[in-house]
């Protein structure tokens, strides 16, 4: 297999630190509307094709168009349509970050330029003068993509920036990969200048942000008709369930207020608990980078994550090996942020065990 993500703890794991989401978990509004559409026997039923419904409630929740949005089985579908269906000539990423793009562009034969992020002792940094070179000698028709804020470094691109890559990049297409954006107190998203720039495509996940790994729900943005009709095509009839579709069309149309002030509330906690963690790691001698995002990448100076992760797991705790990722090493582990008392008994694990 050439596939390598988290999320797959092994047995008897209690603290799973390997996959981040909103550590608040599920909101109740969402988990009764669930309920409900299975009381409804939604599941007996075909959703929507053209999702409609769906598409106008995440439009008056985003403040964004119905008409500009393709409706996505979570942010890792827009990835694969964009690659496989928009043919670009070229794969432009900014890496280390998130996704199956490069087994998947090596099946198309699509050629992958990477960026690596510039590195400093507690953080990553966007390489914009290298953007700028590639852009000013990138001929070809490209697909440029990156996660902001990004996974796994938890690095953040201002907007301003953002926009300077969209110019650099005007023929071709810029993909931004927003999954994590709703969890992040300081940042901004980019859809709402997606509508002034043709050539931008914001992917958004509702998964993270309302921890639904097991439904999965996301989105695509553009004011691009023709790349919009494209994507909208290639997508898989019904790529979305009907139970999802039922509990997010209902949660986000109408419960909109309630599930505003949960996401305000999760990213207050992420940011918090993030510091809480940032410093415990810290005092253990651990190199720790700077994070938007409700996860955290560390890097160990003595133990590599197989060692960590091994010595972890018999104390029931698993963490994100992240020594699979494009420019970084045996020594790095992804960690996500959970409550304080889960939080508390990863560090004191990492104590206990003695990982440095
Ligand atoms: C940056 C990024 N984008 C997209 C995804 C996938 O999101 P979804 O579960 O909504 O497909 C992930 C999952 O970890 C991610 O980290």
């Amino acid at each position: 297999m050439l596939r390598s993500h988290g999320g797959k703890p092994p047995e008897g794991v209690k603290y799973d630190f390997s996959v981040p989401l909103n550590p608040l978990g599920t909101p109740e509004v969402l988990v009764k509307l669930f309920e409900e559409a299975i009381r409804l026997k939604m599941y007996a039923r075909y959703p929507d094709y053209e999702y409609n419904e769906l598409r106008n409630a995440i439009a008056e929740f985003y403040d964004v168009k119905a008409e500009n949005i393709v409706i996505l089985n979570g942010a890792a579908e827009g990835i694969n349509l964009a690659l496989s269906c928009l043919k670009p000539e070229l794969l432009i990423v900014f890496e280390p970050t998130f996704g199956d793009h490069r087994q998947l562009a090596y099946e198309l034969r699509i050629p992958i330029i990477s960026i690596s992020y510039r590195e400093y002792e507690n953080r990553f940094e966007l390489d914009l003068e290298a953007v700028e070179n590639l852009a000013k000698h990138t001929k070809a028709r490209a697909l440029i993509l990156f996660s902001n804020p990004n996974n796994p470094t938890g690095v953040y691109i201002e907007l301003d920036a953002v926009k300077n890559v969209v110019k650099l990049f005007e023929k071709s297409i810029v993909i931004v990969d927003e999954a994590f954006v709703e969890l992040c107190e300081d940042c901004s998203t980019a859809l709402h200048i997606a509508n002034d720039y043709e050539n931008l495509l914001v992917l958004r996940s509702l998964t993270k942000t309302f921890a639904v790994p097991g439904l999965r729900l996301g989105f695509l943005y553009t004011n691009n008709e023709k790349v919009l009709n494209i994507l909208d095509a290639c997508r898989q009839p019904w790529n979305v369930n009907s139970i999802a579709t039922y509990a997010f069309s209902k949660a986000l149309m109408f419960r909109g207020s309630e599930l505003k002030k949960f996401i305000e509330s999760s990213k207050h906690i992420v940011a918090t608990e993030r510091n809480f963690m940032v410093k415990g790691f810290s005092e253990l001698g651990i190199r720790v980078y700077e994070s938007h995002a409700p996860y955290i990448l560390l890097m160990h100076r003595e133990c590599t994550a197989k060692e960590a992760i091994k010595a972890l797991t018999t104390l029931g705790i698993y963490v994100r090996d992240a020594s699979t990722f494009p420019y970084l090493t045996p020594y790095h582990v992804r960690v996500a942020v959970k409550l304080k008392e889960e939080n508390i008994h990863l560090i004191e694990a990492y104590k206990v065990i003695g990982i440095r």
